[in-house]
């Protein structure tokens, strides 16, 4: 398969995106644009979460009611905190990865291929969601480390087992396994305009878009230039019983079997490499993740776009990091949208902080050059913020630097 290559694409289109990456200077500035260049259905299925959508604020607002507990006066090195680190034995250059996102291909023509090499270039990892426009082996290329791939049973196991052979050969480095998808969300913001689960998004579903579509002629041009590629195209395809299935059929097989902590044993024969257990929210179910021999778990509640009234994320943290921290390293995605954020949950003992949202912003609004921004902000307020509260390093970060809300 041929690299992808960062600059095959139009150099107008890279110009254009370049221009509005440099009015990015927040993660909400990211936001705006994107609401700005994509139609609203797009926009919404990124920002849109289940039910009254609590559970998405929730995530966000407890972590800013976490206080920081700064130490002040320390000579520190002139060359400024070390926030490198390693996840499952990988370097990364910062505590922070990205976590995957469905159907990026309709928020930028370049979707996870741009989400990769932004990640490469930040120096840090990004996990490939089973409903990719873009062929897994191509987003592998980009050259992102650890690339993991988030696996979806589409097709039952068979299907699964081929994913999984894929993926080992293109080289993902570890399979993350989402629990909390046992039906889709009652995402209230998709079913406007008929985007119903399994979620597909078609050339048909874009022309149902039109009245939307046609208020945004710079997305639609590049949809067209990109000839409407938005099929899942890892999920179609599949070989069962001796015939190939579609994506739809693929969906459906997956969500009449969702996967269970009984095919840990079986995914970990599969796959030479790490499994992660993503989507665990207590502290009962993360000693269960680590009894079927997880190597890591993913505090996570996918963004508030599952069950609604499900706790926040950084709550869910402590319970985890309590039930299993000195066992299997842990992350968190949800709510993060600063460094800061991520300088407290590793403080509380997660390995690393993830983001979903935030790159998708970055994608939406400008493509590969957006999420760079974002990642750079993000990497810029984790280093400031050590600097502020006084830490050298990640490993001197510990639960005394933060105070959780009565
Ligand atoms: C897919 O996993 C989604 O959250 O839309």
């Amino acid at each position: 398969m041929a690299k992808p290559e960062p600059d095959a694409e139009p150099a107008w289109r890279r110009a254009r995106q370049a221009r509005v990456a440099a009015r990015i200077h927040t993660v909400a500035d990211a936001r705006r644009l994107a609401k700005r260049r994509v139609p609203r259905p797009v926009f919404d299925y990124v920002e849109g979460a289940a039910g009254s959508e609590s559970t998405f604020a929730a995530n966000h607002r407890e972590i800013e009611a976490v206080e920081f507990r700064p130490l002040v006066g320390a000579t520190r090195p002139p060359l400024g905190p070390d926030i490198s680190t390693t996840v499952l034995g990988a370097p990364i250059s910062m505590p922070l990865m990205v976590s995957p996102v469905g159907f990026t291909r309709m928020m930028d023509i370049r979707g996870d291929v741009a989400g990769a090499l932004a990640a490469a270039a930040a120096g840090t990892g990004f996990t490939l969601s089973s409903m990719s426009g873009h062929e897994m082996e191509d987003v592998a290329d980009a050259g992102a480390s650890p690339s993991w791939f988030q696996l979806y049973c589409l097709g039952g196991r068979a299907g699964a087992e081929q994913l999984i052979d894929r993926a080992q050969t293109a080289g993902y480095r570890a399979l993350v396994v989402t629990l909390d998808t046992q039906v889709p969300g009652n995402r209230e913001r998709d079913s406007r305009y008929g985007l119903s689960p399994p979620l597909q998004v078609t050339r048909e579903t874009v022309m149902k878009m039109a009245p939307h579509a046609a208020l945004h002629p710079w997305w639609l041009a590049d949809l067209v230039a990109d000839r409407f590629q938005l099929d899942l195209v890892n999920a179609s395809g599949l070989e069962i019983n001796g015939g190939h299935i579609s994506a739809l059929e693929a969906l459906m097989h997956w969500v009449g079997a969702p996967p269970g902590w009984d095919d840990f044993g079986w995914m970990r024969d599969q796959f030479d490499g790490p499994v992660i257990a993503k989507g665990v929210m207590t502290g009962d179910d993360a000693r269960r993740a680590v009894d079927c021999g997880v190597s890591a778990i993913i505090v996570s509640n996918h963004g508030g776009r599952q069950l609604n009234s499900a706790p926040a994320t950084i709550t869910a943290l402590v319970d985890v990091l309590d039930a299993v921290g000195d066992q299997v390293e842990v992350l968190v995605d949800g709510g993060f949208r600063r460094g800061a954020d991520v300088v407290k949950a590793v403080a509380l003992g997660a390995r690393a902080a993830m983001v979903g949202r935030p790159w998708a912003y970055g994608l939406a609004a400008a493509g590969e050059p957006g999420v760079r921004r974002v990642l750079s902000i993000l990497r810029e307020d984790i280093d400031r913020t050590m600097r502020l509260i006084g830490a050298s390093s990640l490993g001197e970060l510990t639960p005394e630097f933060v105070r959780l809300p009565r």
